[in-house]
């Protein structure tokens, strides 16, 4: 048994599968609105690739680490993101760093890489560690033991993040607000609606656009606003904070690409917002409900907790448990639960024919479960990512931030705050179970809980 490892580890529940049983398009359509992660049957879980065709067209599902290192990577250029992902994150996104493509991506991601460079990543873990006090220190009120719903709070938290290290505080006080409008947008616009995937005409309404409208315009007006402003400050002559905002209005491409357009900057305040506090959440929260049900685990957490310390500049090495645990929850609950690209031409993948325009789909959420690369799928073990065993995992078989040139550029941000904001937690609070129904997991572009996840926190 390796270094930690328990005897009876847990295994939190996942949705049923399918038997592998092929359903008609209406009936998948239906499942692929109601729960994508209902999509995924027996199958997906053992077989290395699966390709088939549909009256929807090609379709490959790649689970075999070579192969997503081939389409991710080897021969990335010839696979974009398609039209189906800028369909469900909606305009809002379209020109942001997340859904653009070609030349339009590289300016972009060059203006934005000098803000995700480690040193510049060290220098905002002080502001987040204050953020993360200031805010969990409070959950009790007084009170020694009590149930807190760890969802809200995470995205609150998260978004407090965001706004302070990448906004210059800006968006502050807006939490609430901000949460309710995503919550309504991720469970009504952002869904995969049949009408998109059958590619029916624009002008066909969709579902959860009519429900979704009022969020986009509460965030298309509130951003708008924030350019506004802060336009105002650097114009005015004050000096402008050194951040993300300003960097995205001030850019000027060194490789003369030029500035961003203000479509394009208001699309990356929103890419940044989205991408850069929902996906952390949901990883606290799924990290806390793991550790409510493996007590050992919790304790090894809090005594890194009880001795961390941001002065020290080898802070996170000295915390490999809690790192550990954060990755095999980012295993098992993947915040960004699939990859989804569309073959520019025809190619083989793993020895597989595709024709150009085949779906390819990798599925953080399936290859992290799959059987062929993990021992035990289920169960919720994080000494595999301990020093030893870590090192045996296929960089191309873990990929909870993607891999190759499009690889998350937040990744290294959202690792600093997580180990930050889960040490803040634990060294405070023991997190137990609130004896309800375990939550289930629901993929809605990122991986939520269904009904959210509440926990009882005791002060330590
Ligand atoms: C645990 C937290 C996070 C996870 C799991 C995550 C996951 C991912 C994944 C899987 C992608 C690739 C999507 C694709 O190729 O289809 C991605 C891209 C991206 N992420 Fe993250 N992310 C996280 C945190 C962050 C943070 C904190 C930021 C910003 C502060 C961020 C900003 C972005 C952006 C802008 C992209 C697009 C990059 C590009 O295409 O060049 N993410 N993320």
């Amino acid at each position: 048994m390796a270094d930690g490892a328990v005897d009876h580890p847990f295994r939190p529940v996942t949705p049923t599968r399918r038997s592998g049983k092929p359903v008609s398009i209406p009936r998948f359509l239906w499942i692929a609105w109601r729960e994508p992660l209902n999509m995924w049957s027996e199958r997906h879980f053992a077989e290395p690739i699966l390709f088939g065709r549909s009256a929807l067209g090609y379709a490959i599902n790649v689970s075999d680490p070579a192969g997503i290192r081939y389409v991710l990577l080897e021969n990335a250029k010839n696979y974009d993101k398609g039209e189906l992902q800028r369909r469900v994150l909606g305009p809002m996104l379209a020109d942001g760093l997340l859904l653009v493509e070609g030349d339009d991506w590289k300016r972009a991601r060059r203006i934005m890489a000098p803000l995700f460079t480690p040193a510049r990543t060290a220098t905002s873990a002080a502001r987040m560690r204050e953020v993360c006090e200031a805010r969990v220190s409070h959950w009790l009120d007084g009170r020694t033991a009590g149930i807190i719903n760890i969802d809200r709070e995470m995205t609150g938290l998260t978004f407090e993040i965001i706004s302070a290290t990448m906004f210059s505080d800006m968006l502050g006080g807006e939490a609430a607000q901000f949460e309710r409008a995503l919550t309504g947008f991720l469970d009504t616009a952002a869904r995969i609606d049949p009408l998109d995937v059958l590619d029916a005409p624009r002008w066909l309404p969709r579902l959860g656009q009519i429900a979704g409208g009022g969020m986009a315009r509460f965030f298309e007006t509130r951003v708008a606003q924030l350019v506004r402003d802060r336009r105002a400050l650097i114009d005015g002559g004050a000096p402008a904070p050194d951040d993300l905002l300003s960097a995205l209005i001030t850019a000027q491409d060194v490789d003369g690409g030029g500035a961003l357009s203000e479509r394009e900057v208001a699309a990356n305040i929103l890419t940044f917002i989205l991408a850069g506090h929902e996906t952390t959440a949901r990883t606290l929260g799924w990290t806390l409900h793991l550790l409510s049900h493996d007590l050992a685990a919790q304790q090894r957490v809090q005594a890194e907790a009880d001795v961390f310390d941001l002065a020290d500049p080898n802070w996170a090495e000295a915390m490999p448990w809690t790192r550990a645990v954060i990755e095999e929850s980012m295993r098992l609950f993947p915040p960004a639960p699939s990859l989804t690209r569309r073959a520019r031409a025809d190619d083989v993948i793993c020895g597989q024919a595709i024709p150009a325009g085949t779906a390819v789909l990798i599925t953080p959420y399936v290859v992290h479960r799959h059987k062929l690369l993990w021992d035990d799928p289920d169960a919720f073990k994080p000494e595999r990512f301990l020093q030893g065993n870590r090192e045996k995992i296929d960089r191309f078989a873990y990929i909870p931030f993607s891999q190759g040139p499009r690889i998350c550029i937040g990744a290294a941000f959202a690792m600093q705050e997580a180990m930050i904001a889960l040490a803040e937690v634990v060294k405070r609070y023991r997190v137990d179970p609130p004896g309800e129904a375990e939550p289930m997991p629901s993929h809605r572009i990122t991986l939520r809980a269904r009904h959210g996840i509440r926990l009882r926190v005791t002060k330590r």
